[in-house]
């Protein structure tokens, strides 16, 4: 039985007084992925930016067994929680290796694992991250995550945007990635769910609709249309 890296109790948001969380509760096992689903502008992102206090938040947090609810964003992440945002935020006029060498946070710092998972990037080192395709800079903003000892990462829509053959790269990397931390990752794409999640969280109206297992949601049509609003993982993969 695995353990639980980060525990969430209660978690309530607001951005610009709307009540973007609501008492959010659930658990990130220390390994494998966990999927945190929900249509669009439900809280997802708004959830993951509670947790890494990038939003003023309530409820209670914890990762490691400590409590980091009360905590800044920096301390968070010198806990080692890695963070992959929603549209990557790579910085388009620094260059590859720039990109990557600013993510570094001291402490143990994984150049090589990350270029053996990562062999483009190194080929594109000196490349400015603007001018790389949308899959290439979500390798970068993959790559600053992997760079340090994390022992949770956290992934907003990392195929988002993304063509098909790229989407499987994407998903690759990421499979690769678990085995290094374990994910809590939001995602769409319900094939690439089904490929790496073992558990799901689903949101609606920033509240916790569901929770199980990724292959007792995904089989289940019906329950993929009425939870998600869409008509299960095969005709997702089509769009
Ligand atoms: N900066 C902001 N200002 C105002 N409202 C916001 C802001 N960011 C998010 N919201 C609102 O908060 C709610 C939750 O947004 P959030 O981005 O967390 O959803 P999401 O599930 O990640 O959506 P998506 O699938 O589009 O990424 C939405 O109603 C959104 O309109
Ligand atoms: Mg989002």
């Amino acid at each position: 039985m695995s353990e639980t890296i980060l525990s969430v109790r209660g978690l309530s948001a607001r951005i610009a007084g709307q009540q973007v969380v609501e008492d959010v509760s659930f658990d990130v096992p220390d390994r494998g992925v966990t999927a945190l689903l929900g249509r669009n502008g439900v809280g997802k992102t708004s959830t993951v930016k509670a947790i890494l206090g990038l939003i003023e938040r309530q409820g209670t947090v914890e990762f490691g067994g400590e409590r980091i609810d009360k905590e800044p964003t920096f301390t968070i992440v010198q806990r080692g929680v890695g963070y992959v945002p929603e549209d990557r935020e790579v910085f388009s006029g620094l260059t590859v290796a720039e990109n990557l060498r600013l993510a570094e946070r001291g402490g143990a710092v994984h150049r090589e694992r990350v270029a053996a998972l990562f062999p483009d990037l190194e080929a594109r080192a000196s490349q400015l991250a603007g001018t790389l395709s949308g899959g290439q800079q979500q390798m970068v903003s993959l790559a600053r995550a992997l760079l340090n000892e994390n022992r949770l990462l956290l992934v907003d829509e990392p195929t988002k945007g993304l063509a098909p053959l790229i989407v499987a790269d994407v998903a690759a990397a990421l499979a690769a990635a678990a085995k290094l931390a374990p994910i809590l990752l939001v995602e769409q794409n319900l094939q690439v769910v089904r490929q790496l999640a073992s558990t799901v969280v689903v949101l609606e109206g920033g509240r916790v609709i569901h929770t199980g297992s990724a292959q007792a949601l995904l089989d289940d049509s019906d329950l993929v249309t009425s939870l998600l609003g869409v008509h299960g993982a095969k005709s997702e993969a089509d769009s």
